[in-house]
């Protein structure tokens, strides 16, 4: 733990060791890591980073949500089984947070047999006192949200992939909770934040709450957690995901570590999985007479400029690309300091560039290299033994004072964009200073004055490093570095004295927009997400090619295996069409297959290429090619 003290951030009712359990989401791997995942886990390692800094012991949690259907799904649609897919995402995040320089405690991945067991122990007790039933349901549901829908919900237009099931279940009672619920949403005003978050929850639960069902027949999805009480069913993946905050710390084992980090302080979260948080989470905690996270904090959504991110509109902000660009503390800072925690937010290229033109290269980084630059002409580099005890002195010291104790309100107040701009105040008013003093000048007439200021204006920068360390780790140690600072101690005064400075590099080089411009008019600049260039394209190589046996895969209801004739060659592929095809409809056809794709083995079963068809996941159209004289092997453009 490291040692710095800002007093201010311990509350005085705290523990004597306070400590501090955070969590992200735990991320769904039905695709790549994206700027919205990166940003709850940037966040997360920030507000971890101050409270560590304000001395709390802080266990820090991420990690993966690996069950349900969206990512069985995901699998099938790239041919290889859940687990192994599940296996190849994770590093996926986990360089990404190794750029992204995030320091958690713990990665956890809901099909860890750690996991796994907690999932059935908590199932078990939810069970055996009474809070879960069977019954059969019939109604409305929601493919691709996963769960029953009421008719209301439906007619919303907000649910695609609906259709009518009839099916037997289980439920969990969180009806049973749902008077609880509200009153310890009323009499605990941070379980639940921003406030109107909390008046959304409230509102939603004037309705009478439903109960939930907590499980999907083997049937019709078997990737997820087997009910300890029935085996023909496994556990709807939200009951699963959820769990992982208990897991973690250590529910249910021997060691005492749960009872150091449970209650968890902060569930951060975006909006869009608010109900499951404050509703699901908290009833199930309820039945398993397990205490309740403290808070619970929806952030809002990044927008691509005005419009939402989306893989089809091609404008998904890529993380690591930006990284490459520009480097990874003002990726972090932009995305600190643009976000208004619990409102949206947009992100252009131009609103970045001007941030960090703007608030890192003109304001801190400039600061930085006048300061160093003119301690290293008239003082060969060494500080000064006084500080400027002048007025201006004295404002600027105060003024950092002030600072500490106002940046640390805000984080309190998950203010993170306004403690942010704090700090930015704080170091726009040293560049004043500097101005009014000009040390430059001052030197040629009395040298020790102009070698207070300059100490003065060192000890400042090292106040805003501290203060922004949590947001960029890196480049603040570059300041540190510079002027031999390295106590933890944020008062002011901690400079040593007679430090000969260390030489830099350029903080924040400027970004020069017409530089920029000229490149990506040249076409040197990368294609957004999901656009990809003819030539990719070219390299698939499509053919038909006609089906000559089809027979059912044994043991799966999606599964044909089929045997196909490419020009003098035969293949086999295996497809997941099984619910729409008979195999006797689909011999004889003309179809377009991917004659390149890397074989895989599907079910045990190799399958040589892939066969095209049209589908929105309720119906589903193998392509074919009709007319007379097409053989088979014919490229298809
Ligand atoms: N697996 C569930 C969460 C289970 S937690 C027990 C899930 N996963 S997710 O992969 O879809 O990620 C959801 C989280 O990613 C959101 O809650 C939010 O934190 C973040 N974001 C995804 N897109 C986002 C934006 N465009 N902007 C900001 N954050 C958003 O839901």
């Amino acid at each position: 733990m490291s040692a710095r003290v800002l007093p201010e951030l311990i509350k005085k009712d705290d523990p004597v060791k306070p400590t501090y359990y955070i969590t992200t989401p735990i991320y769904y791997v039905n695709d790549n890591p994206h700027i919205g995942h990166a940003y709850t886990t940037i966040l997360s390692d920030v507000l971890a980073r101050f409270k560590r800094s304000g001395g709390h012991e802080v266990f820090f949690l991420t990690g993966l949500d690996e069950h349900g259907q969206k990512v069985q799904q995901a699998a099938e649609e790239r041919g290889v089984d859940p687990q192994k897919h599940c296996d190849e995402m994770a590093p996926r995040f986990l360089e990404l947070w190794e750029k992204l320089h995030i320091e958690y405690d713990d990665f956890i991945r809901t099909t860890e047999p750690r996991h796994v067991a907690v999932v059935q122990q908590v199932l078990q007790s939810v069970y055996d006192n009474g809070d879960i039933y069977e019954d059969e349901y019939e109604g409305l549901y929601s493919v691709s949200e996963e769960r029953f829908i009421t008719e209301k919900e439906a007619e919303s237009g907000e649910f695609r992939d609906i259709k009518k099931l009839k099916e037997k279940n289980y439920f969990f009672r969180m009806s049973k909770y749902q008077q609880q619920l509200i009153d310890h949403i009323k009499s605990n005003p941070e379980f639940i934040q921003p406030k109107h978050r909390k008046n959304e929850v409230l509102g939603f639960l004037k309705q009478q709450l439903e109960d939930l069902c907590i499980s999907r027949p083997k049937s019709r999805l078997n990737w997820g957690i087997e009910l300890p009480f029935d085996s023909d069913y496994v556990t709807y993946v939200w009951f699963d995901a959820l769990i992982n905050y208990i897991t973690s710390p250590g529910f249910a084992s021997d060691d005492k570590r749960f009872g150091k980090w449970w209650p968890a302080n902060m569930h951060l979260i975006g909006k869009d999985i608010l109900t499951t948080h404050s509703v699901y989470w908290p009833t199930m905690l309820m039945s398993a007479g397990i205490a309740l996270p403290r808070s619970i904090f929806a952030h809002g959504w990044w927008l691509s400029g005005e419009t939402k991110m989306s893989k089809s509109l091609g404008n998904i902000v890529d993380p690591l690309g930006l990284i490459e660009d520009f480097g990874v503390d003002p990726v972090r800072y932009y995305l600190m300091r643009e976000m208004v925690l619990g409102q949206d937010a947009a992100f252009t290229m131009e609103s970045f560039i001007k941030r960090y033109n703007s608030d890192l290269a003109n304001d801190f980084g400039n600061l930085l290299s006048r300061v160093s630059n003119l301690i290293q002409k008239f003082f060969d580099g060494k500080l000064s033994e006084n500080e400027d005890e002048s007025n201006d002195g004295i404002e600027v010291k105060s003024s950092a004072e002030e600072t500490i104790r106002n940046v640390n309100a805000c984080i309190d107040a998950m203010k993170i964009n306004e403690g942010i701009e704090e700090t930015l105040q704080f170091i726009r008013g040293v560049n004043k200073y500097m101005e009014k003093t000009a040390p430059w000048k001052l030197v040629k007439e009395d040298a020790a004055a102009a070698g207070s200021v300059l100490r003065t204006a060192a000890e400042a920068l090292r106040i805003g490093s501290l203060l922004l360390e949590p947001v960029m780790p890196n480049r603040t140690k570059i300041v540190l570095e510079t002027f031999g600072s390295t106590s933890n101690d944020i008062s002011w005064g901690g400079l040593s004295s007679g430090f000969v400075i260390k030489q830099h590099d350029i903080l924040f080089p400027r970004i020069d927009v017409k530089k920029m411009e000229e490149e990506s008019s040249s076409g040197k600049q990368e294609l957004p997400e999901g656009i990809i260039p003819y030539e990719d394209f070219e390299k698939v190589d499509l053919q038909t090619a006609k089906v000559v046996e089809a027979e059912k895969v044994e043991k799966s209801d999606r599964l044909l295996k089929l045997q196909i004739e490419i020009g003098n060659e035969k293949r086999q592929i295996v497809s997941g069409i099984a619910e729409y095809y008979t195999p006797e409809e689909l011999i004889g056809k003309m179809v377009i297959v991917v004659a390149n794709l890397k074989p895989a083995t599907i079910f045990g079963i190799e399958s040589h290429g892939m066969l095209l068809a049209a589908s929105n996941k309720k119906e589903l159209s193998v392509v074919t090619v009709s007319g007379d004289g097409v053989a088979t092997g014919v490229k298809v453009f």
